[in-house]
């Protein structure tokens, strides 16, 4: 049987969850042609993996300027793409009209234009385009989707879905690229995409009409010096800087990966990972609600703030027959390089790591807690099912639970935050439809592709 190939485009922290399993779990029926990227730095840090650590063997490295040449040359039968957001659009078209099958990274794209763009590929190259959505493979999302899909609570009417991101997690977003909203499309885009993806998912329903608000509350230069924290203000970068007692640093030398991926290439691209929060560019928020109303009629209420002190969500349905709550408070990402210690997490009811669950609470009856094996693997196992999906050829080719998602689901996801983000700066509501026309005549997810 001859090997699917492979090749990758943008070579940063996120590919390795990807191609690591490539080279190694699926070899025997997939191989790696080819890596893109700008930076030749990180490009030959995947190579030195690839030779040494993975056992495998280095492979050709493209510059962005030479990705055509690399779908020439390399001729690959997918492409996966791991670019930061703003760029996926561009490969995920080329490579669709050369003829490859696509596996994105979340977000599909981040405005609406781009999204048009690559709707249309699909529609005229005829080939498959995925979106790597590993929060449907984690086990308790999935066991979510198979009760409401029972009906354990009747049909669902409304749900309330509120996400923290801690001052270490959320912080990072707003270090690096993300903090651009012409990069990422705002993290109601960049980050929400997910959040997004699993209520449409979980409803089986497709977003209509979203009103939103957003806000830099806490981040950027002007909050900390109002809160009279101007002393993090005083450097552009933590690296090489005089922070050791700033709780929102980030020293690239202290990781060696983040040495070599990060502070060695940053004469490729001037790419810059350990920004401070504090400074003044920042054209993201760090506090968004929403209300979305589906065309079957559902609303969500939705937030994301991205300053809290602990991480996690929680998602509550109300259904015409009772209320099912998941909550997942599985951490904190307390910045390791401050952390005291004796630090030790603490894991009961109400603190910040209460853990996850899900509880069911019939109309009229005793509630209770859905048993669920402990969970391992990153992303709460999620990555592990998402990879064999992608690679093992034993993949079953559909899925009873609809978990792959194609390129209109992803634009279902990105069109709740990519509207958010017009409602917040037009301050109106604004229709789906109006910006992409996708499917009008459907009215379930489960009917996109
Ligand atoms: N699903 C998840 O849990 C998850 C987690 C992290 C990141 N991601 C996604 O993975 C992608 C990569 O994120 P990351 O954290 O690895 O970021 P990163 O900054 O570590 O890596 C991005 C890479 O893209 C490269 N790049 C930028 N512009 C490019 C261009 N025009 N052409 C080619 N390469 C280009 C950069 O040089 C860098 O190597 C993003 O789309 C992000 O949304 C998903």
């Amino acid at each position: 049987m001859s090997k699917t190939r492979y090749a990758f485009v943008g070579t940063g922290g996120r590919a390795i969850s990807f191609l690591e399993p490539l080279v190694t779990t699926y070899a025997g029926t997939n191989e790696l042609v080819a890596l893109c990227d700008t930076s030749a730095t990180r490009m030959a840090y995947y190579n030195g993996m690839l030779a040494g650590e993975w056992a495998y063997h280095p492979v050709p490295a493209y510059p962005a300027d030479r990705f055509d040449a690399l779908l020439r040359e390399t001729k690959p039968d997918a492409v996966f793409v791991c670019t930061t957001d703003s760029a996926h659009a561009g490969y995920i078209v080329r490579a669709l009209h050369a003829g490859c099958d696509v596996i994105t990274e979340k977000p599909l794209t981040i405005d609406a234009e781009k999204c048009r763009e690559i709707l249309a590929a699909v529609a005229q190259s005829g080939r498959r385009l995925r979106v790597a959505f590993n929060y449907r493979w984690a086990p308790f999302r999935t066991k979510v989707k198979e009760l409401l899909a029972s009906g354990v609570i009747g049909q669902v009417k409304s749900v309330n879905l509120e996400y923290l991101l801690d001052t270490n997690h959320g912080a990072d977003y707003f270090r690096r690229w993300h903090a651009h909203a012409d990069e990422s499309g705002t993290l109601l885009v960049h980050k929400s995409t997910h959040h997004f993806d699993l209520v449409n998912w979980w409803l089986d329903a497709i977003p209509q009409q979203v009103f939103a608000y957003g806000d830099l509350v806490f981040y950027g230069k002007q909050n900390a010096l109002a809160r009279g924290d101007g002393a993090l203000t005083k450097y552009d970068r933590y690296t090489g800087t005089d922070c050791a007692a700033d709780p929102f640093r980030l020293d690239l030398t202290e990781s060696e990966p983040f040495r070599r991926l990060y502070l060695d290439a940053e004469k490729d691209s001037g790419y810059l990972r350990d920004r401070n929060v504090f400074r003044d560019d920042i054209t993201i928020f760090d506090q968004m609600s929403l209300n979305v109303r589906y065309r079957t009629g559902q609303v969500l209420t939705y937030s994301l703030t991205c300053y809290s002190p602990r991480e996690g969500m929680r998602v509550c349905f109300n259904g015409d027959r009772g209320r099912l709550e998941y909550h997942e408070f599985i951490g904190t990402h307390m910045n390791r390089a401050v952390r005291p210690k004796d630090f030790k997490l603490d894991v009961k009811p109400g603190a910040e790591a209460e853990g996850e669950w899900i509880r069911v609470f019939p109309h009229f009856q005793p509630s209770y807690v859905v048993p669920m094996p402990p969970q391992t693997g990153a992303h709460g196992g999620a990555d592990e099912i998402l990879n064999r999906s992608f690679y093992s050829p034993d993949a079953p080719a559909t899925d009873p639970l609809g978990r792959f998602a194609g390129h209109e689901q992803g634009a279902a996801s990105i069109l709740v935050g990519i509207a958010g983000v017009k409602s917040i700066r037009e301050n109106l509501p604004v229709n789906i439809l109006d910006l992409v026309s996708l499917r009008p005549d459907a009215t379930k997810l489960s009917e996109l592709v």
